[in-house]
């Protein structure tokens, strides 16, 4: 929830505060409040003060930064948020930076001649803690993900160790007096396996909040951001087919009704009948305002004769813009341009709330269009993972088959026909895809893969079917697990699933004649194959 932007008093009493430093994790702790069912917001450090007197949270979190705080000119947390009478957890540069605050050593790697901590970890529990309520007890040893340069040497009054590990003797620190609480390691990320829970107990146990927080909640607020940002101006929307512009979509115009129209261009690189579910979904089901765009033609006819993959999504990224910005102006163009823009788009971007983060890459899911057409970006997805646009999808009432779907890329059947692209192989490659789909669907594996399509290669081999030689193109088949497609497992079919799959394909897809199962992770491979 971004601190800035709902203007007047926050809807949500029962909240939490996340005071931002510029890590790149510090939506996770944003994620791991949501998911112990508490609202939060962020604020980057500078507003922390303005964002406490506007929310007047139960409890604060102070987040891990890049910086040092040994080094001058390094964030600090206002001071009054320690005097506020309200808990403090403070993160790994956030219990550094509280430690000093209140009157405690930090000291840089070097200088402790210890150097850092990365990566996993184990610390030993030396006394009891509210965080560890119910959780862990004296004595025992569990796993946490460090990640520093720095630490603390020298605890601030009123502060006890109730956690040790080898590189951080101050692993976990309390003042219970004061519920102020400090990890040198990480509980946001998934590698201390016990992270999420110590999280919940900080927000339920130690500021006593009920954990009653729902998705529903997260609507109402994103509505009204979205009519602050908005007011009476026009909002247009790409249209991808995907969930996360359709969520997105679906929201804004709750918010903001006709003000928005959408836009789908349809570049005949779709799925098996994607394209009219997309149009009867908006159209139909919801009376969205839609262009459909078919522009089959025009994608199909540039693509021939290009085989090298850059030259490929080039070509196919310029042309959506050229006919998304025509489409636009037909409709007497707009001031603003929805995106669906997840958080794990943004997590290499800038701090989105303005914090201090370093900038390595900036990223538009329609590169280059909000500066060529003026427009300002409505990002409402930002904050949230794919599972919870997912939740949110279904809390405004999307179908399940169409919120539950796979993600399908922008470059769509383009990437999946290595070499070059034609009508024909779209074609052979959709009914294959389709084929493959239908038999996860029946297996009931479909909700257990991230992702799941079939490739077309230009490869040919010799077959025999019934009594004649066939010469044709190789099916590639690839799924995966992944929570967030960063990285990606090989999903582990049965034998007899794959050679059903494979029989059917070669039998039914007039064009295949060999099946074959890609079993590459990611990394060392991508999930798509260009
Ligand atoms: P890779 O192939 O890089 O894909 O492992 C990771 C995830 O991103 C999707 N993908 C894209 N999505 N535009 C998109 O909207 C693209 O150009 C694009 N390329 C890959 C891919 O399907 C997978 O989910």
């Amino acid at each position: 929830m971004s601190a800035h932007t709902l203007g007047g008093e926050s809807a949500v009493s029962d909240s939490i505060l996340i005071v931002d430093f510029g890590s790149q994790v510090t939506q996770l702790i944003a994620r791991r409040v949501r998911e112990a069912g508490v609202y939060s917001e962020i604020a980057p450090f500078t507003q922390a003060e303005a964002a406490f007197h506007r929310m007047r949270p139960k409890g604060i979190i102070l987040s891990g930064s890049p910086a040092s705080v040994p080094e001058d000119g390094s964030p600090r947390a206002p001071q009054m948020l320690f005097e506020a009478g309200v808990p403090i957890l403070g993160i790994c540069y956030g219990q550094q930076v509280m430690s000093h605050q209140l009157g405690g050593e930090v000291k840089p790697g070097h200088e402790t001649g210890e150097g850092g901590e990365f990566g996993r970890a184990f610390l030993t529990v030396t006394a009891e803690c509210a965080l560890f309520n119910g959780l862990w007890d004296v004595g025992e040893r569990h796993q946490v993900w460090m990640s520093h340069g720095d630490k603390v040497t020298q605890f601030a009054p009123g502060f006890e160790i109730v956690a040790t590990s080898d590189g951080a003797p101050f692993a976990v620190i309390a003042d219970e007096a004061r519920k102020f609480y400090g990890t040198q390691f990480h509980p946001e990320v998934v590698h201390t396996p016990d992270g999420a829970r110590l999280i919940a107990n900080f927000v339920r146990h130690v500021c006593g909040l009920k954990g009653d927080w729902t998705m529903a909640e997260f609507r109402q607020t994103k509505i009204a951001e979205i009519r602050a940002q908005v007011g009476d101006k026009r909002v247009i929307c790409g249209l991808s087919g995907g969930v996360d512009s359709a969520v997105a979509a679906v929201l804004i115009h709750e918010a903001i009704g006709d003000q928005l129209t959408c836009v789908f261009v349809d570049h005949g690189l779709m799925r098996m009948n994607e394209a009219e579910q997309v149009v009867t979904l908006f159209r139909d089901h919801y009376n969205i305002p839609l262009v459909h765009v078919e522009a089959e033609a025009l994608f199909l006819g540039g693509l021939a004769g290009l085989t090298d993959p850059e030259a490929k999504r080039k070509f196919i990224g310029k042309t959506f813009i050229d006919v998304f910005e025509a489409e636009a102006k037909k409709v007497g163009g707009a001031d603003f341009l929805a995106q669906g823009t997840l958080y794990p788009d943004v997590i290499e971007s800038v701090s989105f709330t303005g914090g201090p983060s370093v900038t390595i890459k900036s990223h538009h899911n329609v590169g280059g269009l909000p500066e060529r057409m003026n427009m300002q970006l409505v990002e409402p997805l930002r904050e949230l993972f794919k599972d919870e646009v997912r939740d949110l999808g279904r809390e405004l009432g999307l179908p399940d088959a169409f919120v539950g779907r796979h993600p399908f890329p922008g470059p769509g059947l383009a990437i999946r026909i290595p070499g070059e692209v034609t009508k024909e192989r779209c074609d052979i490659l959709r009914k294959a895809d389709a084929v493959y789909l239908e038999e996860i669907r029946n297996a009931g594996l479909y909700d257990a893969i991230w992702q799941a399509f079939a490739v077309l290669l230009p490869v040919k081999t010799v077959g025999v079917m019934g009594d004649g030689r066939t010469y044709d193109s190789v099916c590639a088949l690839r799924a995966v697990t992944s929570t967030d497609g960063m990285t990606a497992d090989v999903f582990p079919f049965d034998a007899g699933f794959l050679t059903r799959v494979a029989t059917r394909i070669v039998n039914e897809v007039k064009g295949i004649n060999r099946v074959v199962y890609d079993y590459t992770s990611k990394p060392p491979g991508t999930i798509e194959w260009e």
